[in-house]
């Protein structure tokens, strides 16, 4: 497919077959490695910032390792050492970035819909590395991915989303991209982090653990999000954790086969216990590999269209 699209902002937006397009690139990017490759020099001279307004680890170290896998200059700015703090908008930082010369931006912020906004603001690609409980378009990217090698074809797959889904962007962002691509997704998790509506985006929607897990081919396990949480939605951590909490007890519910993800950062004893996210049936690491070469697809695939590029 001829790709069009400058920026990356939500999973909402794509059809099936961008999705499967990003993830095809990404494919190629990490089982094609070498210096004969096109695509690892295809940003040779670009300039991307990483404005990163909320905590994270994986999501900015991997955008970083991929600019420079693309031959771009990265660099990251964090919100404590941000002009932001003085008061300047988050318009006129993407400005300015921009005047000082930024061939992308790539933004984490809490406020739902700020890629959106700053895409109307600048002229340059903009990618959602999370914008508060919205989406997280390059996380479920990788998700997918990881899936993809694991179980093949995802169409009628069974996935199961445990957890804080109400306040979870991954959540959102995972719901989108799973359905559009013909799997059969289950939110599982309290009543107060799990409500009905999420069946209206094609969910199905159960409170009950074990029939979240019986038949599921992957079960992704998201944390309790207590930044975006003004009011406590369940008794006790160790309440959730008897109840909800992935352990050794639950494999006698999951499919022999079935195997666990999880976007981090682990809450280990929480959602899951030591014992199976360090177990054979854990991908999760798997993801955060798997994130470069989604990270660097997206880049290549958004830059190279502003540029105008053919593909
Ligand atoms: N999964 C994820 O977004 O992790 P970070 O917050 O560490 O980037």
């Amino acid at each position: 497919m001829d790709w069009k699209r400058k920026s990356l902002l939500t999973i909402e937006e794509l059809s099936a077959e961008e999705i499967s397009f990003i993830l095809d690139q990404a494919d190629l990017i990490k089982n094609k490695t070498g210096q004969q490759d096109p695509i690892h020099s295809s940003l040779q001279g670009k300039r991307i910032i990483n404005l990163f307004m909320e905590p994270s680890t994986r999501t900015r170290v991997a955008f970083e390792v991929a600019a420079k896998s693309l031959g771009a200059d990265i660099i990251t700015i964090t919100g404590e050492a941000s002009s932001l703090t003085k008061g300047e908008t988050l318009k006129d930082t993407a400005m300015n970035v921009q005047a000082l010369g930024a061939d992308a931006i790539i933004i984490r912020h809490s406020s739902p819909g700020s890629p959106q906004f700053l895409s109307k603001m600048v002229d340059v690609p903009i990618i959602n590395a999370g914008d508060g409980a919205h989406e997280h378009p390059s996380q479920a990217l990788l998700d997918i991915f990881t899936l993809r090698e694991k179980l093949g074809d995802l169409k009628n797959k069974k996935i199961t989303i445990l957890g804080d889904i109400l306040f979870s962007r991954v959540a959102r962002s995972n719901l989108w991209g799973l359905t559009k691509l013909g799997a059969k997704v289950t939110l599982a998790g309290p009543t107060t982090l799990v409500p009905k509506e999420f069946e209206q985006m094609g969910a199905r929607v159960t409170h009950d653990p074990q029939n979240a897990l019986e038949n599921a081919d992957a079960v992704m396990l998201l944390r309790i999000q207590h930044e975006r949480q003004s009011a406590s939605h369940f008794p006790s951590l160790s309440e959730y954790a008897n109840i909800f909490g992935l352990g050794s007890d639950s494999l006698e519910w999951m499919k022999d086969n079935a195997i666990i993800l999880h976007p981090g950062p682990l809450n280990r004893g929480v959602e899951i216990e030591s014992v199976l996210a360090d177990s054979s049936r854990a991908v999760i690491l798997e993801q955060v590999s798997n994130g470069i070469a989604v990270r660097m697809a997206i880049m290549h695939l958004c830059i190279s269209a502003h540029a105008g590029k053919r593909l």
